[in-house]
């Protein structure tokens, strides 16, 4: 029995400041954003949007009444969480109007977790052919006004709907993982933005692929040759560029070649949005599934999953026959048509954020034209608004 991923859909918000004019005001060159780090654009998230908001905006689209009635588990993967306890899921589940029998919960491991959430979800659909489940990696990566980290924020939701027999991609039942204590990056729970070491963290990433890519060919007999293209977590497009210029030597110029040819095509809308930590991998196979046309129905994608702290994972799938009907067709437009801000306004956005105090707040929701909003807190719980309520 094929299963895997039926449906693929993003959301990230209406705004974004541009990358060369963000390395202007930050006394850089604007080809170390563009080209160093591999970034044309930045999503910049207002305060009236949440990991909530963009995961139900991410899969609202692409559910039918028969999805809502077939999803008996619904995971949101996120590092951005807005509660201690109460799982994000479930108010993902409200706001999407789910089937009240739906196991909802969030998990966690940095960028990793939907991949985590990926893996269950694969185990349930077979053990459960007839159910669906719904997979969300839904973030907001926020290192902090000029500093190294900040050319690679970011923001946004990919969900997934898991099913038997999906369209998209069947994927396959054995992975290669690798899971240590590693102190890369990481978030203490009295901090708003990522502490991180950045080289070293990019380092690790290097190792964890080269690890579980090539634990991942011993594991199953399969050769480099037969993936057609490999997909990376992308925190920003030269680390996924770094990641598999250092796989090339194991294949031959003409595979070299159709790697470096496919994997533009895989960075081509994460360019244009940074970093969303556990959405990241997934926005780069949209990316991949929308933008390249030399794959075709059969082939065979090597997917690298990373979270620091740390946690990695080499899995393939293959595309099946109809993948365009399951992916968020109109996503390249949605992007280009986003609204430019300028850097201070990008950074009044960033200092608005719902704050973490008891009091009463409220969000101008006003500009934001989702479907989904959080207007404010009111006795100490988010209030979120479905415009189509
Ligand atoms: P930095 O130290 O300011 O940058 O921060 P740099 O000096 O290393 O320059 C970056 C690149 O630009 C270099 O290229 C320069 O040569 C180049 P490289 O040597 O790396 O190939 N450059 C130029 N290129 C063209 N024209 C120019 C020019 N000037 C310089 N004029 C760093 C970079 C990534 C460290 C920083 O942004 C950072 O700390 N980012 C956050 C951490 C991160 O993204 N790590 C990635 C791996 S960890 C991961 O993926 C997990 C994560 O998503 C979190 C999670 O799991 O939850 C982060």
């Amino acid at each position: 029995m094929k299963v895997g991923i039926d449906k693929l859909h993003f959301a990230t918000s209406h705004l974004y400041v541009d990358m060369a004019e963000l390395a202007t005001a930050r006394q850089e060159e604007p080809d170390k954003y563009l080209i160093g780090i591999g970034q044309s654009r930045m999503a910049v998230i207002p305060p009236s949007q949440d990991t909530v908001t963009l995961a139900a905006n991410a899969a609202a689209p692409m559910l039918t009444a028969a999805d809502i009635e077939a999803i008996d588990l619904l995971i949101v993967g996120t590092e951005s969480g807005i509660d201690n306890s109460k799982a994000s899921a479930i108010y993902v589940a409200r706001l999407l109007g789910l089937n009240r029998r739906v196991r909802t919960i969030e998990m966690k491991e940095a960028c990793y977790a939907a991949t985590a959430g990926l893996q269950l979800a694969q185990d349930h659909v077979r053990a459960h052919p007839d159910k669906k489940a719904l997979v969300i990696g839904s973030d907001i990566a926020r290192y902090g006004l000029n500093t190294p980290g900040e050319p690679t924020q970011g923001g946004g939701a990919v969900a997934m709907l898991v099913s038997a027999d999906p369209q998209v991609l069947a994927l396959g039942t054995e992975s290669c993982v690798l899971s240590e204590d590693v102190m890369d990056f990481w978030r203490p729970l009295y901090h708003t933005t990522a502490l991180v070491d950045g080289k070293y963290s990019s380092n690790i990433y290097i190792d964890y692929f080269q690890d579980v890519f090539k634990g991942y060919l011993q594991k199953t007999g399969m050769q480099p040759e037969d993936l057609a293209a490999l997909v990376f977590h992308l925190p920003y497009t030269k680390m996924g560029l770094k990641a598999l210029r250092s796989a090339l030597p194991l294949v031959d110029d003409a595979q070299q070649a159709s790697w470096l040819a496919h994997f533009e095509h895989a960075r081509q809308l994460n360019r244009q949005v940074g970093n969303l930590y556990t959405g990241s991998l997934y926005l780069s196979l949209l990316s991949q599934l929308l933008t390249d046309d030399k794959l075709k129905a059969g082939d065979r994608l090597g997917l690298f999953s990373y979270g620091s702290g740390a946690e990695g994972e080499f899995f393939t799938g293959e595309l099946q026959p109809d993948y365009q009907a399951g992916l968020d067709v109109g996503l390249p437009q949605r992007l280009a048509r986003r609204q430019r801000v300028s850097v201070s306004e990008y950074e009044k956005l960033f200092n608005g954020q719902l704050a973490w105090r008891a009091d009463d707040q409220t969000i101008d929701v006003a500009d934001d034209p989702h479907r989904f909003v959080l207007t404010g807190q009111q006795d100490e719980q988010r209030q979120y608004l479905d415009r189509e309520a």
